[in-house]
């Protein structure tokens, strides 16, 4: 039902049920926030939502109040200015004044505020908390003194991931983020999911940068230096700098990581390809062996691979055994690439460009080191990587681009897939009915179904029917998993699972996101990109089939185990 209620002496129409947040905002009026979350229960922490609504004496907060017919609200009287102001003065009396050094400088929620509440001068005065940054973590850095409490990295770690590493403890002016007992982040539950980055509003979460060891390495004269680009990452960078499908942001991004230093730029897309065309055959031998009682579950996002490990052991023999993308071609780069251009591996300095931070503690886990050498040497984020592209004066606007370097040099269409949700289990769905002989043009990747809110659906190869179904964050991932053990069904046979909301386009590592609408524009992005690959298909692409045919990779071969093979195990850490 739809009534009127008045705001600022006009009448707006507004629905009945809806917050008078989105009620105002939905009608252009601008109401700042900070501990507000789109789809999330509202906490009233911040207060800065603040308006008087006619009748109540205390002002209200817009976020947590329903709209009421005949309601008379002002949004911007004197009284409600002022007290949101004050609000923005007090957090800035306990702020760090630090914002030329802050990672978050010019993309900060407290500075926008700041600025719109036209706040000129310090107002309050006094002692600030002491608190010590956490760097112990591979992949998130932790700042508390630049905390402003809104919670929001409480509750995506809490409701969307499950995993609670991070809470509020202590009381009063006391009270802080922090991780379980006041241990670090490396001994706490975290998984690397990267999203309390993506939702702080300030710089109070960060990742652990990698910049200064890519630029300590671009300095060596005997390091060769080996990026490898993510193809979501020239989704995100065309997003980020306003670049066009037909401006080839791959090549673009190519040709300035070349102006800044790089001995080659490799497409990742080509180790994509083999996880593909590996995960498939190994979705065909899932399901040929009748004692699994689990679907073959997705292993590519470190993030969930983490929480399985952590939280759920048992699933651990049904995660694909396939490395990650990233994984393969840092291996292939040391040992095929590094032996047939007569490079010593010591002098090998892989960076990984990938849209994750989950990915830098991937890198670093035992399992990815190969006689003591690491197989990733460094992971910048997209985030990381226009920094460095900014700091060494690159106009990636006006960079010509350049093909990316042999043999690693381009991908299929599938590769491209992998950076949203439902991509992987798409293409891996195509390559399992290549492999069990169907045509592929006559390949049909159903309209997905929802069931209990998640997508599935079915392949038919032959006398085969084939289920796929995919999540993205691990909640979503959780409940579906309990229902299908709860259903005892056996029509589902492989998951995908990505710990982000949608995907690798909502990464962890992406550019800190004003909105829902720049991820969707990313996987817009991604999908228009895959449609310039010259192959649809990871067998079609030359590398891809090249490594399969080596005579080295047969199947349970000790090296080919070590190349493209992982292992996972239970892991015990602070709850
Ligand atoms: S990275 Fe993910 S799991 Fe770790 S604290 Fe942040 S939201 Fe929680
Ligand atoms: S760390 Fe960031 S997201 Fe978490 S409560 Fe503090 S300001 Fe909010
Ligand atoms: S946004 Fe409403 S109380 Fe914080």
């Amino acid at each position: 039902m739809e009534f009127q209620i008045e705001v600022n002496n006009k009448h707006i129409t507004v629905r009945e049920g809806e917050t008078l947040l989105a009620a105002l905002r939905g009608h252009g009026i601008r109401i700042p926030t900070l501990c507000h979350m789109n789809r999330f229960s509202p906490t009233g922490a911040c207060r800065l939502c603040a308006v008087e609504v006619e009748g109540k004496r205390d002002l209200v907060t817009s976020c947590s109040f329903p709209v009421e017919e005949g309601m008379k609200v002002k949004t911007n009287s004197r009284r409600v200015m002022q007290a949101r102001k004050s609000l923005v003065e007090l957090l800035l009396s306990n702020h760090p004044d630090d914002c030329l050094y802050c990672q978050r400088n010019g993309n900060c929620e407290l500075q926008w505020l700041a600025e719109m509440m036209n706040v000129k001068e310090r107002k309050y005065f006094g002692k600030k908390n002491t608190h010590y940054p956490d760097y112990s973590s591979t992949s998130v850095a932790r700042d508390p003194a630049k905390c402003v409490l809104c919670s929001r990295c409480v509750r995506i770690c809490e409701e969307v991931q499950l995993v609670t590493a991070i809470d509020f403890i202590s009381r009063g002016n006391q009270t802080m983020v922090n991780s379980a007992f006041n241990k670090g982040l490396n001994i706490s539950s975290c998984i690397h999911c990267g999203q309390c980055i993506q939702v702080c509003p300030t710089a109070a979460l960060t990742d652990i940068s990698h910049q200064e060891k890519v630029y300590a390495a671009l300095d060596k004269k005997d390091v060769r230096v080996m990026f490898m680009i993510s193809p979501s990452v020239a989704g995100s960078v065309a997003e980020a700098m306003g670049l066009k499908v037909k401006d080839q942001p791959m090549d673009i991004i190519a040709g300035a990581l070349k102006r800044c230093g790089a001995d080659k730029v490799f497409h990742l897309g080509v180790a994509s390809d083999i996880n593909i065309s590996e995960e498939a055959g190994n979705l065909i031998a899932h399901i040929q062996n009748k004692e699994n009682s689990l679907p073959l579950l997705s292993s590519c996002c470190p993030a969930w691979v983490r929480y399985v490990e952590e939280f759920r052991p048992e699933w651990i023999t049904s995660l694909s055994k396939t490395k990650s993308p990233q994984q393969i071609l840092s291996t292939l780069i040391k040992t095929q690439f590094a032996a047939e251009a007569d490079i010593p591996m010591e002098q090998i300095f892989n960076v990984a460009v990938m849209p994750c931070v989950g990915k830098k503690y991937e890198a670093s886990r035992e399992e990815n080191t190969h006689k003591g050498v690491s197989e990733t040497d460094a992971v910048l984020t997209v985030r990381e990587l226009l920094q460095l592209l900014r700091s060494s004066g690159i106009d990636i606007r006006n960079t010509e681009g350049e093909a990316l370097d042999d043999p690693y040099v381009q991908s299929s269409a599938a590769a491209w897939k992998l950076g949203y949700s439902g991509g992987k289990a798409e293409a891996v769905a195509r390559e399992t009915y290549r492999m069990l002989g169907g045509k592929m043009d006559t390949f049909k990747f159903n309209t997905p179904k929802n069931i209990y809110g998640r997508k599935e659906t079915k392949v038919t190869i032959g006398d085969h029917q084939i289920g796929f179904a995919w999540v993205s964050s691990i909640s979503d991932a959780e409940e579906y998993m309990q229902q299908l053990l709860l259903d005892g069904r056996k029509d589902i046979h492989y998951v995908e699972v990505m710990a982000c909301l949608n995907g690798c386009v909502g990464g962890g590592g992406q550019p800190v996101s004003r909105g829902f609408e720049q991820v969707i524009a990313r996987k817009k992005l991604c999908a228009e990109l895959e449609k310039n690959c010259a192959f649809q298909y990871p067998q079609d692409n030359p590398a891809t089939a090249a490594f399969f045919k080596d005579n080295r990779f047969k199947p349970d071969q000790e090296i080919t185990r070590n190349w493209i093979k992982t292992d996972f195990k239970e892991r015990t850490v602070l709850k």
